[in-house]
């Protein structure tokens, strides 16, 4: 009976608490949302252009939205079938990652403690496929359930449905704006744990930090360890981590950029095309360290845009732009954003 659910929606209400890079734009219409019938109660009275807001961590905002922001605030972990080695649990779109990495850690279940202190939400998680340190959330998923906005039916989507790929699946391509993810179900390991310390800085940190045969929580640390020390704390300098992805380009792209840097540091894919750090192009380029106005490139990796206080979003974007467009002339190579840059042009 979604009528009977009143739900409080704030007129020319302030984002900037809910964006982690920090911009100070404002909806037009902002509700919180705790449950699918909430939800469903909000769609009714919705006014486009609609958004569905999670941590917040993956997007910048170049001005006001123009239309209504839901925030998914949707909790809940629920212990939903147990096997022999393994359990599935369904956690709330709206759950904070890090929070659910942690309760998982703390239960001694398996499988995301590489993705230990990834910004954002659960229900954002398969959005982008989060990743790090050999991990990708697509290695853990099970299924999702999501409202298609329009309608306010129920779909669920397995593996395949969502067509995951390196920071990307259909809720970023074909089906964008289309659904709100209110609950993902993972499996996680109960036992015969298959532990991933592949990535250099994880042999490195567990090295330092004296540990042979390291637990979930042991990588855990490391992982927070090496994360705090390289990426910015949203709540210090603001920031979306990452903001580009690193590009994927074909041999050839490589071979001349390897001529002149025979170090340039890249990663062969299953596709015979090659993986190189978009933080290493942007460094040559002379971006690190940066400062632009409010705005910069990180000192400590370059990957990572920053707001120094009072940036707009426009400057984060016009920054992110110019990189793009050096790294291009430079290197032949056109960088993509990860962040969503919004509005969108379709939403504007
Ligand atoms: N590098 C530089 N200069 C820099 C940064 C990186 O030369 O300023 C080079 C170095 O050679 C380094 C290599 O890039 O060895 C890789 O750097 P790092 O391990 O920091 O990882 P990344 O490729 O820059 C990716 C993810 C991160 C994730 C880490 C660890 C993307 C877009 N980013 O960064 O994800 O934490 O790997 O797995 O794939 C995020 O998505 O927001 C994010 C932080």
């Amino acid at each position: 009976m979604p009528d009977t659910h009143t739900i409080l929606i704030r007129e020319n209400s302030p984002l900037r608490p809910y964006n982690t890079f920090g911009i100070a734009a404002h909806a037009a219409r902002f509700t919180d949302i705790h449950s699918t019938d909430e939800l469903r109660a909000a769609l009714k009275v919705q006014t486009q252009p609609l958004l569905i807001l999670g941590g917040g961590s993956n997007i910048l905002f170049t001005r006001d939205w123009p239309g209504m922001v839901l925030r998914n605030c949707i909790q809940g972990i629920t212990e939903a079938r147990k096997f022999k080695n393994r359990i599935w649990v369904r956690v709330g779109g709206g759950v904070v990652w890090h929070n659910f990495v942690l309760w998982a850690v703390g239960k001694g279940y398996g499988g995301i403690e590489n993705l230990s202190l990834i910004p954002g939400s659960v229900g954002a998680a398969p959005v982008q496929n989060i990743g790090a340190y050999g991990v990708e959330l697509k290695d853990v998923f099970v299924e999702l359930e999501a409202i298609e906005l329009a309608t306010g039916k129920r779909f669920r989507f397995n593996r395949p449905d969502c067509r995951f790929g390196y920071r990307d699946s259909i809720f970023k391509g074909p089906e964008k704006g289309r659904f709100c993810i209110t609950s993902v179900t993972f499996s996680l390991t109960t036992n015969q744990h298959r532990l991933n310390t592949s990535y250099g800085d994880i042999t490195k940190t567990l090295e330092t930090m004296g540990v042979h045969n390291p637990t979930i929580a042991d990588i855990s640390t490391a992982v927070i360890r090496i994360r705090s020390s390289k990426l910015p704390d949203p709540a210090q300098l603001g920031n979306c981590g990452s903001f580009f992805k690193n590009p994927e380009v074909e041999r050839a792209v490589l071979e001349p950029i390897q001529k002149e840097y025979p170090e340039v540091p890249h990663y062969n894919l299953a596709d015979g095309r090659v993986k190189i750090p978009a933080g290493w192009l942007i460094q040559q380029c002379g971006w690190k360290g940066k400062r632009v106005g409010n705005t910069g490139c990180y000192e400590k990796q370059a990957l990572v845009l920053v707001n120094y206080g009072g940036a707009t979003g426009q400057e984060v974007k016009n920054l992110a732009f110019a990189i793009i467009d050096s790294v291009e002339k430079k290197f032949g190579v056109r960088l993509e954003p990860e962040v969503n840059i919004l509005p969108t042009e379709a939403s504007a």
